[in-house]
């Protein structure tokens, strides 16, 4: 509740930026200054001030939580996680597209207990949607339960090729993009080296946005190297409890996966690999298949891509 009540509060301010009204009517708000001189990882005003004041509403009524915020942790370097409740905040996820005014734009938050995020709150407040999921009860849109389409128009996918995958060329505009789109092309072309490749593929600008689609049970597959763990913290809690799986490069993750079916370990949020495969039905007369089928086609993605290395965030 706390988590939705600020993403509301600080939404008027969103979209005044968005649209440059208001306080952010200024062309210098949106210089959109490049971090570290990358033009691609940029941050406005906007993204200052809505930190700031999540931060300092969250510090009012949780005064013993820790906090990770995409802004801070730029500004302060190194960043030591604890077990502690800990908020991680991203103000602007998809700055760029902010930028441009692209709508698919948002502010993500998250709380992590022993380095797991539990309660995820996604406000995309152009579109109008509000995404909220708490580890256990199930995960919404605007009220209504995710996923939104249900069996039959929910389909069984079998191979890539019955999959939309949703991803990014990512904010590191650096050699590491020939990995990046080498994979992406493999994908799509799988077929040629007698595999399914991709039905289809899309770019929408923010990691938060993709995997509401994947949570909506539009998109099939998101997958994406070089994420933060403010990007997804979030969006793993909401994907996870629509019956979505989440890999994190080393185990799996679902809400209701048995005991025997998952990672004996948190889900690992830190260390920006991640694959979110949407629910999947079971086949007629053979439970546990849909789950069966969201790792076959994980598996199936990951032989294709390569593992691209990942600079240090900070975050430790
Ligand atoms: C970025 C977006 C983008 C993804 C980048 C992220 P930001 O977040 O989620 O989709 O490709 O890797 O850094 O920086 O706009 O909050």
């Amino acid at each position: 509740d706390t988590a939705v009540a600020l993403a509301k509060e600080v939404g008027p301010a969103f979209k005044d930026g968005f649209w440059r009204k208001g306080q952010f009517a200024s062309a210098d708000d949106f210089a959109a200054e490049g971090k570290q001189g990358n033009a691609a990882d940029c941050v406005t005003a906007v993204d200052c001030h809505i930190e700031k004041v999540l931060f300092s509403r969250l510090r009012e009524i949780y005064p013993h939580h820790k906090f990770v915020g995409e802004e801070t942790t730029a500004e302060c370097g190194e960043v030591a996680i604890t077990n502690d409740p800990t908020w991680i905040v991203d103000p602007v996820d998809g700055t760029n597209n902010f930028v441009h005014h692209f709508h698919f734009t948002g502010v993500s938050i998250s709380l992590a207990i022993n380095k797991e995020p539990v309660v995820g709150v996604i406000y995309l407040p152009i579109l109008d949607e509000l995404y909220t999921g708490v580890r256990g009860q199930g995960s919404f849109l605007n009220g209504q339960r995710l996923p939104l389409f249900n069996p039959p128009t929910l389909t069984t996918p079998t191979s890539l090729s019955q999959c939309m995958l949703v991803s990014e060329h990512g904010s590191s505009h650096d050699e590491t993009m020939h990995s990046r789109m080498r994979s992406l092309t493999r994908l799509l072309l799988a077929k040629e080296h007698g595999g399914a490749g991709l039905e289809s593929l899309r770019f929408a600008g923010a990691a938060t946005s993709d995997m509401s689609l994947v949570a909506k049970g539009i998109a099939e597959i998101h997958w994406e190297i070089g994420l933060h763990a403010w990007d997804i913290a979030a969006a793993s809690v909401i994907v996870t409890e629509s019956g979505g799986a989440v890999f994190d490069g080393a185990g799996w993750w679902g809400s209701d996966m048995a005991e025997s079916e998952r990672e004996p370990r948190p889900l690992n949020i830190w260390n920006r690999k991640i694959v979110s495969v949407r629910y999947i039905p079971d086949l007629p007369g053979q439970p546990g298949s849909g789950r069966e089928l969201q790792r076959r086609l994980a598996r199936e993605l990951l032989t294709h891509v390569e593992d691209i290395p990942c600079s240090p965030d900070g975050l430790h």
